[in-house]
């Protein structure tokens, strides 16, 4: 996958993202062949159980990336920009996401926030960073407005369209857009011409993405309405562990089979 296939394959053929955060995972995602892997900072939530993502530092991400990338070598992976990454200056918004490249081996980067960050985003493609957009919800802008579905008004479509536009304009080649309406994401989806990936924001996108954790039903206790458990490996941990302490205790464990013998002499 390239940045430019995956252009090509807008209004042909649906994109599958996913989030992985550790080597084995991404093993698997790759032998799978999905398309995009994005090491996402809702790692912070799904890895490290912080209540949000804002505690996620450039550290934490890269850290997963160079998991993810050893465990998918040929994938192409996306690192998300955390919180105060970018932002506070252009150059040194440019020097992070080098930085998840360089030392990481990510593909691209992804950053929250629309026409606020176009200089950056322009910034970051200059000088050879492919960048993916994010607009909608916003999960690093709880603080300033929460976590709320926009796109339920003309006025708010309007501004995501402009948004998304401005995004493309600055060369992001793809846009996440989380927790909109269908309305509002199928309208912003045909005013660009570079794939959007949604995560609850409808069937009309170009792409989906989910938590990896989540679509595998690793946490009992959540439940997200843009969410489908294709798994549920909470109760299949939960089973395995109870019978290896069961195994344990009773003596089952190890058997034959796992132990080493002395050669005959
Ligand atoms: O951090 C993340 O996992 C994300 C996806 C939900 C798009 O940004």
């Amino acid at each position: 996958m390239t940045a430019s296939k995956l252009l090509s394959l807008k209004g042909k053929e649906k994109i599958a993202m996913l989030t992985a955060y550790d080597f084995l995972s991404a093993k698997i995602l790759e032998e799978i062949g999905i398309e995009l892997i994005l090491v996402g900072d809702s790692l912070g939530t799904v890895f490290m159980g912080y209540k949000n993502t804002l505690p996620v530092t450039l550290s934490d991400v890269l850290h997963h990336v160079r998991a993810v990338r050893n465990g998918a070598p040929h994938s192409f992976i996306i690192a998300d920009m955390p919180f105060l990454s970018y932002g506070i200056s252009v150059e040194e918004s440019v020097k992070n996401a080098g930085i998840l490249i360089q030392k990481g081996g990510a593909n691209a980067v992804k950053l929250e926030g629309g026409t606020e960050f176009a200089d950056t985003i322009a910034a970051m493609i200059k000088v050879g960073i492919p960048v993916m957009g994010h607009i909608g919800l916003k999960p690093q802008s709880i603080l300033k407005s929460g976590l709320k579905i926009t796109g339920k008004s003309k006025e708010e479509t309007h501004a995501l369209v402009e948004d998304a536009k401005t995004i493309e304009k600055a060369g992001a080649f793809s846009i996440v857009i989380e927790g909109t309406t269908e309305e509002a994401s199928r309208e912003i989806t045909r005013s660009v011409s570079i794939p959007t990936i949604g995560i609850g924001a409808g069937r009309y996108t170009d792409g989906q993405v989910l938590v990896l954790t989540d679509m595998l039903g690793l946490d009992k206790d959540l439940n997200l309405q843009h969410n489908k458990r294709y798994a549920n490996l909470y109760k299949v941990i939960k089973k395995a562990v109870k019978n290896y302490i069961e195994d344990v205790k009773s003596g089952s464990f190890p058997t034959e089979e796992q132990i080493f013998k002395r050669a005959k002499e």
